[in-house]
């Protein structure tokens, strides 16, 4: 039975029973009675809450006996619903456990109407996993970052022996099959079967409004509007915008009157080796890139181009850079060191990101840089398995000319802050 159509149920109050109390957003997506809902939603809306909320309601008013599936693109992530699931359960609803079975995250409870609901955390990274039984329902989290067919080959059969119902959640990402599945609970013409919300993450009130300010700060544009605001932007995973209408420039050789900066990304075992040269209005007037040479002839080529444009260089110091670092100063070479952890690297990016979205970056036409263009172009966003966005090559690619430009426009930036501050008379600069 319908969990919204049940003749008894008092929503809300089964809601506080459980120490729930959803805001407007969430009470909308329970209200529904379609088969299919599609919540995409900025993040900390609070979906995984909402969704949780509905496994146990629905596990716990089913008529007879039920199985539900809480799927999403990694285990840890569907195993973040199914504890919240478990932990409510625990604390206020224990006496109706009947089994639990930690190593396949199922819990089984006795319902109102004296049968066994089972609910399961699963993944979708194993396919095989989601053959078999038909479910009562289906919810699924970060929906928009499971491959396609998951959802149609795999999931949605599972529901049609049982008619159940399905609740996918997430965070848009493009316009793929999970914008497709939102459209059609959309419009006049919708799909009576579906419904769809679109909510940005300020319309959850208990989310503090200081982290969002900050956070639209702190990202690029796009990205705020498509993991906040919860819009549906195309080709939102490239980190760098405008690329290409970045690149309307050529190589040049060193002008007398002119400062330069380079930024220097080390080669381990595999990668490659990348120096680019930057002026001081951030067009890449240089790059080399070479691979697998002994270090001493590395450091004697990275100095000869540094030399000719009389540059300074960032470098990489991590790890096994500190020792070159440590031979390109012996050598002469004005060089300054940027170690990489997490949020350095992120700062890094997040500048070159800003230069190209303001459009204050110049770097040479595709044609004659092909490599660079295609290696920043393809450079993205994606979401670990904590859910964390992070920033990186595609699979099995080379991000060191993103890195090696990162530094070198760093320096720009940094150097820009260093000129500000000296324009400002003696006494107030101490307080900055
Ligand atoms: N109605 C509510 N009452 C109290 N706390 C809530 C409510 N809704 C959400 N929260 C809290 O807000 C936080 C975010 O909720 P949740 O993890 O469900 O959001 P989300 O949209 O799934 O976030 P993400 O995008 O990070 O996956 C959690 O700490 C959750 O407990
Ligand atoms: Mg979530």
């Amino acid at each position: 039975m319908s969990l919204r159509s049940h003749p008894t149920l008092n929503l809300k109050r089964f809601f506080a029973d459980l120490n729930y109390f959803p805001h407007a957003g969430q009470q909308l997506v329970h209200r529904s009675t379609a088969r299919r809902r599609v919540v995409s939603c900025g993040v900390r809306w609070g979906k995984s809450l909402c969704a949780a909320m509905e496994a146990i309601a629905a596990a716990m008013l089913a008529d007879g006996r039920s199985i539900g599936w809480i799927v999403a693109p990694t285990y840890d992530l569907a195993d973040r619903i199914y504890r919240e699931v478990e932990l409510r359960l625990m604390e206020h609803m224990r006496h109706r456990i009947v089994s639990r079975k930690e190593s396949e995250r199922r819990i089984v409870i006795r319902n109102i109407s004296g049968g066994l609901s089972e609910i399961r955390a699963k993944s979708a990274d194993n396919p095989d996993s989601l053959l078999g039984e038909g479910l009562d329902f289906v919810i699924v989290d970060e929906a928009s970052r499971l491959k396609p067919r998951i959802w149609q080959s795999f999931l949605s059969q599972r529901l049609i022996d049982k008619d159940g119902w399905a609740l996918l959640i997430s965070t848009p990402k493009g316009k793929g099959y999970f914008y497709d599945l939102y459209r059609m609970g959309q419009g006049e013409d919708r799909d009576p079967d579906y419904e769809s919300w679109n909510m940005p993450s300020w319309s959850n009130p208990l989310l503090d409004r200081k982290l969002i300010d900050a956070e639209r700060a702190r990202l690029p544009e796009r990205v705020f509007a498509q993991e906040f605001g919860a819009q549906f932007i195309e080709g939102s995973g490239s980190v760098f915008r405008g690329v290409r209408e970045c690149a309307t420039s050529t190589w040049s050789k060193p002008h007398p009157r002119e400062r330069y900066l380079a930024g220097l990304d080390l080669g381990k075992t595999e990668d490659f080796t990348v120096l680019t040269i930057v002026d001081t209005q951030c067009r890449l007037v240089y790059c080399d890139r070479f691979h697998r040479q002994d270090w001493a002839i590395q450091t004697q080529r990275i100095k000869t181009a540094l030399d000719r444009y009389g540059a300074t260089v960032l470098v990489d110091s991590t790890g096994a850079g500190e020792p070159i670092l440590e031979g390109l100063k012996r050598d002469g070479v004005n060089a300054y060191p940027y170690t990489f952890t997490m949020q350095s690297k992120t700062a890094l990016i997040d500048n070159l990101s800003l230069l190209f979205e303001k459009r204050e970056i110049l770097l040479p036409r595709p044609e004659l840089w092909p490599e660079g263009i295609d290696e920043l172009e393809s450079f993205q966003y994606s979401v670990n398995d904590n859910g964390y966005a992070r920033m990186s090559a595609p699979g099995g690619q080379h991000d060191d000319i993103v890195i090696s430009l990162a530094l070198a426009a760093w320096h720009v930036r940094t150097r820009i802050v260093r000129v500000r501050l000296t324009c400002f008379p003696r006494r107030r600069r101490r307080f900055i």
